[in-house]
């Protein structure tokens, strides 16, 4: 199995991204879960994170909170998707299972430094603040990443916070500007990819029918988040951003995409956040990501169902 670090602010579909990895230990080993702010503050992405790791099954994960804020930036969160606890939708006890003392970059570093060079991959779903300042504080972790596979970023399908920028970069534009300025193997799904993996009704009713706790509640959660995008944008169902990364590291397959150059823009006040993604290649900017494009959707719905379905 690949060991990763998730790097997240739950958030409903990153609940689910982590369930999916939690489910497939065949795949994925989780050394950690890193919490961020951004969905909403990190008190509460802390404790969404804990929440998700029991209803898994799995209290023995390692959760850890990191950065409360953005590099350079007031937090700028997202209640008006998630709503005001960041997992809202079904009714939910608090975590009894600890979190760890450790900060979150201290964990990522840590990990990096004693694990072998080129075996730890980083999942990040959320801002990229402890990614970012974990890159800062210890340039030579670096090297020792095997692949960085975020959700992040648009380009066809243009920006969801603001007219070109999609919310995990929007929020800390510096961070991702490092991030994906570092050099590490990057892998991306943005919003061209993430709006095609839609909760359709048929899709939630597949999770109802589980008659599992895990069912039911991936049911709950994509029933509410769906009901917030309908109002908005009239699409046949919300799209589950998260789990496309883990998905991917499953069965890298169902995705397709272009190694490209990707530069952050993080000064315009217009376009403050964007992704300027050179699909055209009309630069002779370097590549520094496999930027995606497609997903085989039926494929990834079969694959989150049988999985979950397992807890
Ligand atoms: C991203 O922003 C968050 O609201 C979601 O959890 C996802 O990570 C989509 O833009
Ligand atoms: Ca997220």
């Amino acid at each position: 199995p690949r060991k990763i670090i998730i790097d997240t602010d739950p958030g409903q579909d990153d609940a689910v991204a982590i369930l999916l990895a939690l489910a497939s230990p065949e795949d994925i080993e989780v050394l950690g879960i890193t919490a961020v702010a951004g969905n909403v503050p990190l008190p509460l992405t802390e404790k969404n994170a804990r929440i998700v790791c029991e209803l898994a099954g799995k209290p023995e994960t390692k959760v850890f909170a990191g950065c409360d804020a953005p590099m350079k930036r007031k937090l700028v969160t997202a209640e008006h998707v998630h709503g005001k606890t960041g997992l809202d939708g079904p009714q939910m006890d608090d975590p009894t299972m600890p979190l760890r003392e450790q900060h979150a970059v201290d964990f990522i570093i840590e990990t990096l430094r004693n694990e072998p060079s080129g075996t730890v991959t980083l999942c990040p779903i959320g801002p990229l603040t402890n990614i970012a300042t974990a890159f800062e504080r210890a340039p030579d972790i670096i090297k020792r990443v095997q692949e960085i596979v975020l959700m992040g970023g648009a380009y066809f399908e243009v920006g969801n916070i603001t007219p070109t920028a999609e919310f995990n970069i929007y929020v800390d534009p510096e961070a991702a500007k490092i991030v994906f300025g570092a050099g590490a193997p990057l892998v991306v799904m943005p919003l061209d990819v993430t709006h095609k993996a839609l909760t359709t009704h048929n899709r939630i009713d597949a999770f109802r029918s589980m008659h599992t706790k895990v069912g039911d509640m991936v049911a709950a959660w994509t029933d509410f988040f769906e009901r917030f995008d309908m109002e908005k944008y009239g699409s046949e169902g919300a799209p589950l951003h998260d789990p496309c990364t883990i998905a991917y590291l499953i069965e890298p397959q169902l995705f397709a995409g272009r190694h490209i150059n990707v530069e952050i823009e993080t000064e315009s006040p217009l376009t403050l956040g964007m992704t300027v993604a050179d699909w055209w290649r009309v630069t002779d900017r370097p590549a520094n990501a496999l930027f995606m494009k497609d997903v085989d959707t039926s494929g990834f719905f079969a694959l989150l169902a049988a999985r979950l379905a397992r807890l």
